[in-house]
């Protein structure tokens, strides 16, 4: 049976390798996670997690065509129109002039109005922070 060490050295390379290519992958997981900053404020902590239980859905990535986090041109004009504007579209929901719609909490109907006006804080400041 000169067959058997062989096969065994054959059978442990692969598992080496199977082994190598999951912690290459785990890695560039890793590596390719958007970073969100986190203040040391209490209420930017408390809207970053709800920011991101509900509101990086869209605003991490666009979808359907929300401005950006890492976009300032998008939010510098929303952003003039104050916070009380801002707060209200996020509560009631809101239509803008290319029909993309912000639907009222993000869709999460289980969101208080302090829950959604704390996500508006944190991703305004999340805003003025990536624009730096
Ligand atoms: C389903 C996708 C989606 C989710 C989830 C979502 N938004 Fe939006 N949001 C949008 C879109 C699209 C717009 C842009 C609407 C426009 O002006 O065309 C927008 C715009 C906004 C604006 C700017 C409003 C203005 O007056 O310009 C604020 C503030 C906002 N969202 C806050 C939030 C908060 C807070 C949450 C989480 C509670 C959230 N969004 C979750 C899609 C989303």
């Amino acid at each position: 049976m000169r067959l058997l060490p062989s096969l065994m050295a054959t059978l442990s390379l692969v598992l080496l390798l199977s082994a190598c290519s999951d912690s290459v992958e785990t890695e560039q997981a890793i590596v390719t996670q958007p970073v969100f900053h986190e203040f040391q404020d209490a209420h930017l902590k408390f809207g970053r997690s709800v920011w991101l239980g509900t509101c990086r859905n869209c605003h991490a990535f666009g979808f359907g065509g929300a401005p950006e986090v890492d976009d300032p041109e998008a939010w510098m004009p929303r952003i003039e129109q104050g916070k009380q504007v801002l707060y209200e579209h996020a509560i009631k929901g809101f239509f803008g002039p290319d029909d993309a719609m912000m639907p009222a909490r993000g869709g999460n109907d289980q969101l208080s109005d302090d829950e959604v006006r704390a996500a508006v804080d944190y991703m305004v400041a999340l805003v003025q922070f990536n624009s730096q």
